[in-house]
């Protein structure tokens, strides 16, 4: 499962990527206003750091599907390689999707809440379709069973697509679809960093340097043994 950044401030970019093995970076436009600024300037910061070996997911804005491939056009030749752009799975989106799909362009489509939206983003040609986890989780429906219907529509109708699930609220949710070998998913950094942390961990890890330094004296490491 590729794991991807839902984010776009550049300092919690940099940090994510110091310190995890992650494939890239996710927005949409209330992430671009919470940031703030233009939102060129904002990604192309981003795609600059990350290099185009990373995926960068790029929300088109316009609310017709002409203006959406325009604005995939535009974000394609702003952003470059490895660039999707996200279309949201409505009429018009599914009219864009068709659209790019035959000019090549790739594309994911958002705004996921049930699975046959997710099939005919499949069929429309989309590299990805994100369903909102924890969006559906809050309507009372079960947000991973929806991401999990959606990955056996595509295995059993032998699509390419792959799941990009978004909309996370902790790390369970994140553990059920890694264990289900999804596609991908797309996480804040908060939760991210969380996957890992654990005092119960921090603590085993501290008693093992703390009996080294018992042996062989405070500060040493194995390099100096
Ligand atoms: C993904 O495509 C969405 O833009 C995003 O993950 C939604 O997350 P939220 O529900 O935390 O806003």
């Amino acid at each position: 499962m590729k794991l991807l950044i839902d984010d776009a401030h550049i300092e919690q970019i940099k940090k994510i990527y110091e310190f995890y093995p992650v494939d890239g970076v996710t927005t949409n436009p209330t992430i671009l206003y919470k940031v703030g600024g233009k939102p060129f300037d904002v990604l192309k910061e981003i795609r600059e750091f990350i290099g185009e070996n990373s995926e960068m997911h790029v929300q088109a804005t316009a609310r017709t599907a002409e203006g959406m491939v325009e604005d995939a056009r535009f974000i394609l030749n702003r952003l470059g390689k490895n660039t999707l752009i996200k279309i949201p799975a409505i009429e018009e989106g599914f009219k864009a999707m068709k659209i790019l799909r035959d000019e090549n362009i790739k594309f994911t489509a958002t705004a996921i809440y049930t699975p046959m939206q997710g099939f005919l983003a499949a069929k429309a040609g989309a590299s990805y379709a994100a369903p909102y986890i924890n969006r559906l989780d809050n309507l009372g429906y079960d947000g991973v069973q929806v991401a999990k219907d959606i990955h056996d529509i595509f295995c059993a109708n032998d699509f390419e697509t792959e799941i990009l699930a978004a909309s996370f609220k902790n790390s369970q949710q994140l553990l059920e679809l890694c264990k289900y070998g999804v596609g991908a998913a797309t996480a804040s950094p908060d939760i991210i960093s969380g996957l890992a942390k654990n005092k119960v961990v921090e603590s085993a890890v501290e008693d093992f340097l703390t009996d080294f330094s018992k042996l062989v004296g405070e500060g040493k490491t194995m390099k100096d043994c």
